[in-house]
């Protein structure tokens, strides 16, 4: 009898001491983003004109805290920075710029010539007529001559030409198509490297996992290459969904870039959890489409359901593991906006949804999904 209380006793001892170890064990600090990919690939958030002027406190400490690189969302953009001819409108991109530099962030510019959000200015004559090729070089020239030398030496790279193929592999019919035809892509690529020689200079696109785009875009940077213009990398955008892209496609789009001997990024990254628009199920990021508002599109007003939370962490970590794979070649995975209630989502392709496609809630809180690489060495 007092053997087995003296036995009783040892185990009761034996339990609190583990309790106690287990408790006071230092559990793995949580990194933030920047330091879970530290060495990997740089971690981009593009940042709206709130964040770059430091009107929307919560977001900026939160980018300071996590992201080393930054790009801007929509400040750079012909429209808003070269609205007329003879005025380009400064306050805004300096300010982003001036936001990267305080905080030592990696600053890219985004985007020199793009058929969307472009100036109307830029592709007509004063009585409305298009210009003729050799007019629009001269703007092409000194649009981009402007913008990339006022930046130079700050700016690390610029996403030169945004969006130029179809998913078909065939060139879009922008203006800049239609009056230069493929020759504009190699000229700007000149005029931004005679601006800043120093600067890394891409080509940016979304749908990349889709063959034909791929086999386009293999096609263009070898033929750059075979120019002797300087590339440095491909723009993966990365606006992906709950069914696309197929990550055997991307993982082969990824391997066919690196293949050309550039590298690549995610310079777009956010995962759409809402249903899919597009009546083929299409993977797009066409900004110029949009639809009429249906409730039926828009199920998740109140959160996320388990299920569809699940497949949405499973595709986050999905990207992320592919640029962990390739981080040899891959130089950066940049968010497309910080949280949720930000996100370009809720309002494209059809406005007033809510949307749930980036790393931090409407709460501002860090996703638990990304925990797998913040409490981890890996
Ligand atoms: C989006 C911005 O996020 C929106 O605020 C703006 O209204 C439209 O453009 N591909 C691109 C980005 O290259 O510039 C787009 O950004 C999203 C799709």
């Amino acid at each position: 009898m007092r053997k087995q209380r003296f036995t009783f006793q040892y185990i009761i001892l034996a339990a609190a001491l583990l309790l106690t170890s287990a408790c006071s064990t230092p559990q793995p600090a949580e990194k933030t983003l920047k330091e879970a990919f530290d060495g990997k690939f740089l971690m981009g958030c593009a940042i709206n004109v709130d964040q770059s002027s430091g009107r929307d406190v919560v977001a900026d400490s939160l980018i300071v805290r996590h992201f080393n690189s930054i790009v801007a969302e929509n400040c750079m953009k012909c429209e808003k920075i070269h609205p007329l001819e003879n005025e380009y409108f400064w306050d805004d991109a300096d300010q982003f710029v001036q936001f990267g530099e305080k905080n030592n962030m990696v600053i890219i510019g985004h985007c020199l010539l793009w058929h969307s959000q472009c100036a109307p200015w830029f592709f007509h004559d004063e009585k409305g007529n298009l210009v003729s090729a050799d007019v629009l070089k001269q703007r092409i020239r000194d649009h981009i001559t402007t913008i990339v030398t006022r930046y130079k030496g700050r700016v690390r790279g610029w996403d030169v030409v945004n969006e130029a193929i179809m998913d078909d592999g065939t060139y879009r019919d922008s203006y800049f198509y239609q009056i230069l035809g493929e020759e504009f892509i190699p000229f700007a690529f000149e005029c931004a490297h005679a601006a800043d020689p120093d600067a890394e200079l891409y080509l940016n696109d979304y749908s990349m996992a889709k063959p034909g785009k791929r086999e386009a875009y293999v096609k263009l940077i070898g033929q750059l290459q075979e120019k002797g213009l300087h590339i440095d990398a491909i723009g993966i955008q990365a606006h992906a969904g709950m069914d696309y892209p197929d990550m055997n496609d991307m993982e082969q789009t990824i391997q066919a870039y690196i293949g050309t001997g550039i590298d690549v990024m995610f310079t777009e990254l956010d995962i759409n959890a809402l249903p899919n628009v597009f009546e083929n199920g299409n993977e797009n990021a066409a900004v110029e489409e949009r639809f009429e508002y249906e409730q039926r599109m828009n199920p998740y007003v109140n959160g996320m359901p388990a299920d569809s939370l699940q497949v949405w962490n499973s595709r986050v970590q999905g990207m992320f593991d592919l640029a962990l794979k390739y981080h040899e070649h891959f130089r950066r995975v940049c968010m497309w906006g910080l949280c949720d209630q930000q996100s370009w989502l809720n309002d494209w392709p059809m406005p007033g949804r809510t949307n749930y496609p980036l790393l931090f809630d409407r709460n501002y809180r860090l996703k638990p999904v990304m925990q797998k690489y913040t409490m981890t060495a890996h």
